[in-house]
């Protein structure tokens, strides 16, 4: 099984920015936690990160055929990105929207999720762990690991 994880603008000043929300671990970190629990199940994995919406649409558009699954967090554009939830629909790979924060509890701008449409599962409020029941769901949706 091959899963690409994706994460939008922000997400790299990780441990940066607003901790009390997004807790102190980096960018980095983060990579290195979804990748050894993954690696463990003999998950293959992928990583990409991009302060651009039409990069992230390129690199949805370039999963196609390649990945099983998506887990996607992204970011501020879950709020305003049809063209992400184009990209999605478009190639029709499995995908989890996940929230570090709790984005229900949040402003009301945020209440809007406009990938939601697309994806199978969204995990919101769960710290950096949510990546990780991401992935659970992603076996689980998928029925058994390839
Ligand atoms: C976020 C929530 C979004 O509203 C925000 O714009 C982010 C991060 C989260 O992980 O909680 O950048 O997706």
């Amino acid at each position: 099984m091959k899963i690409l994880v994706l994460n939008g603008p922000n997400i790299n000043m990780l441990g940066i920015r607003e901790p009390n929300l997004y807790g102190t671990e980096t960018y980095e970190t983060l990579v290195q936690k979804i990748k050894s629990y993954c690696d463990e199940k003999g998950i293959e994995t992928a990583f990409f990160q991009s302060n651009h919406e039409g990069a992230l649409v390129d690199r949805i558009q370039e999963a196609f055929g390649v990945f099983d699954a998506i887990v996607m967090n992204p970011a501020a554009y879950t709020h305003t990105s049809v063209a992400l939830l184009d990209a999605l629909k478009a190639v029709k790979i499995p995908t989890v929207e996940v929230h570090i924060s709790d984005v229900s509890k949040r402003e009301d701008f945020r209440q809007v999720s406009f990938v939601r449409a697309a994806c199978f599962k969204t995990i919101c409020g769960l710290g950096t762990d949510g990546y990780l029941r991401a992935v659970d769901a992603i076996i689980e949706f998928l029925g058994e690991e390839k």
